[in-house]
């Protein structure tokens, strides 16, 4: 099977989409398939080249984009193919599946999902409708209170609205706050702050990525816990939970990303097997998947309250980091295993 893996894109998180990138397909069953590279460089190109497959050659994007082949996706006779542009050197390479592998606006929002819905290809991970709303954190949270599910008190800010408008719309929520971006992911222009002139200066900066933000109210005695879910033939299927440990405040880009070593990320992480709460948040995941009719690997991620011992839905990723393959290692399921899975999910 041969599986065009789309990846980078316009996206604050292109990085991140080339580390899961690189990590998939590695680890791509070979006897099973062949993983064919389609990078999408910032601009919007679309590029082709063996090279795309080793984490050295994108120590310079522009430099990187030069040495490869310009392509285009097309079907030919009904057949998905990858096309180099141009009438030299022409090349067209068939392919039977989308492995969409980015993250944040541009790709995982569902941009990626309209763009093989346009040209039918069939693709892995979630559809259109469902993907849009794992990107827009303020709709997701309209969605969530609406079916009943607990989300943190928060407000939505537009750009447009005055400060006292902004002012009047925080006027119920006790400070501390986070501010964020409504459209991104990866902790990317999250702040925290204290009182009403730092929380205003951090809405005009989480401006600066998007047309929406986001305040919630920050749980002070917070347990961060993320859980991965797959859809299968026989039903969806729940991870391990996660506990996320952090120095600061707040698990920022930094931490997530650049950890000294891959021990040290490594090390942050928690497994809790059993207990009351990981069953909880086990079944409201299953809950969520059904909701929203997520579609092959993806993950949610909960904040609990242990001064309340309340669970709360904080956001919902339709093609988690790594495609959280971590998650699934004590379900003794490895990244291998689990791409088959969800190819299996994408061509069915
Ligand atoms: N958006 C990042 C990649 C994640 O949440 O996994
Ligand atoms: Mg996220």
């Amino acid at each position: 099977i041969r599986v065009l893996c789309m990846f980078g894109g316009n996206s604050v998180e292109h990085e991140i989409s080339i580390l899961t990138a690189l990590s998939a397909m590695e680890h791509l069953s070979a006897e099973r398939y062949e993983a064919i590279p389609c990078y999408v460089s910032k601009q919007g190109e679309l590029y082709h080249g063996p090279m795309l497959k080793k984490l050295s050659a994108y120590r310079n994007l522009d430099d990187l984009c030069r040495r490869l082949k310009p392509v285009h996706v097309e079907r030919r006779y009904g057949q998905p193919m990858l096309v180099s542009n141009g009438s030299w050197h022409r090349f067209a390479i068939p392919f039977d599946v989308v492995l969409p592998l980015f993250h944040g606006v541009n790709g995982e929002d569902g941009s990626a999902a309209g763009f093989c819905r346009m040209l039918q290809l069939p693709f892995c991970e979630s559809d259109v409708l469902c993907s849009a709303i794992g990107q827009d954190k303020g709709v997701q949270k309209r969605l969530l209170q609406q079916a009943g599910f607990p989300i943190v008190p928060y407000a939505e800010l537009r750009e447009g609205e005055t400060q006292a408008q902004w002012e009047e719309k925080l006027a119920d929520l006790r400070y501390p706050l986070i501010i964020k971006p409504a459209m991104l992911g990866s902790s990317i222009g999250i702040e925290k702050v204290t009182d009403a002139d730092a929380g205003m200066a951090a809405i005009r900066r989480a401006f600066a990525y998007g047309d929406h933000v986001l305040a919630e109210t920050c749980i002070e005695d917070l347990r961060e816990l993320n859980c991965a879910l797959l859809h299968t033939p026989y039903g969806y299927q729940s991870s391990a939970v996660e506990e996320v440990t952090h120095q600061g405040d707040l698990l920022d880009y930094d931490e997530k990303y650049r950890g000294s070593s891959k021990n040290a990320a490594v090390k942050k992480r928690k497994w809790l097997k059993e207990g009351e709460l990981v069953v909880m948040v086990q079944r409201m995941t299953l809950a969520l998947a059904s909701l929203f009719e997520l579609r092959g690997v993806a993950r949610i991620d909960y904040l609990y309250d242990t001064a309340t011992k309340q669970l709360y839905v904080n956001e919902i990723n339709t093609i988690p980091g790594s495609l959280s393959s971590y998650l699934w290692e004590w379900e003794g399921v490895d990244l291998t295993q689990l791409l088959d899975l969800i190819i299996q999910d994408g061509i069915q």
